[in-house]
């Protein structure tokens, strides 16, 4: 292998470690379907938008006096099911199976107590940064 095989090896080594580093940016849904006074802060000031997507976080910076750089909220089987926990309208009963649930066409989600298991999806029209 001659030097210029060497350091395309080399290139691909760093780009590979780059994107081990940089976490993805979260999916829309996750960004804007989290009102502004349930941000949890996950920058530091004056952060900018592009460092706080590449850590895996959310950006938005229209609303004063509230986090700008902010977690996004946890990842659903599909984007139409993502949301906070107090949007969620129940689509079934407790204990209903994740089948029963399905066949209904509603989304599941056992990960947290006390709250609708399945719950109706969202358009995910309306999701953007
Ligand atoms: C920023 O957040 C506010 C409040 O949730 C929302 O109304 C606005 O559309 C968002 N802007 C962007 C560009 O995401």
């Amino acid at each position: 292998m001659g030097p210029r095989g060497f350091g395309f090896l080399v290139a691909l080594l760093v780009l590979g470690l780059c994107a081990l580093a940089v976490s993805e940016k979260p999916s829309p849904c996750r960004c804007s379907r989290t009102s502004p006074e349930k941000r949890k802060n996950c920058g530091f000031p004056g952060i900018t938008s592009n460092q706080c997507f590449d850590s895996g976080c959310c950006f938005n910076s229209s609303v004063r006096g509230v986090p700008w750089c902010f977690n996004p909220l946890p990842v659903q089987d599909a984007e139409q099911c993502v949301m906070e926990v107090e949007a969620r309208k129940n689509c079934g009963y407790p204990g209903i199976s994740p089948e029963e649930c399905a066949s209904r066409n509603c989304c599941f989600s056992d990960t947290i107590p006390q709250v609708p298991w399945c719950f109706f999806p969202l358009s995910v029209q309306d999701c953007h940064y």
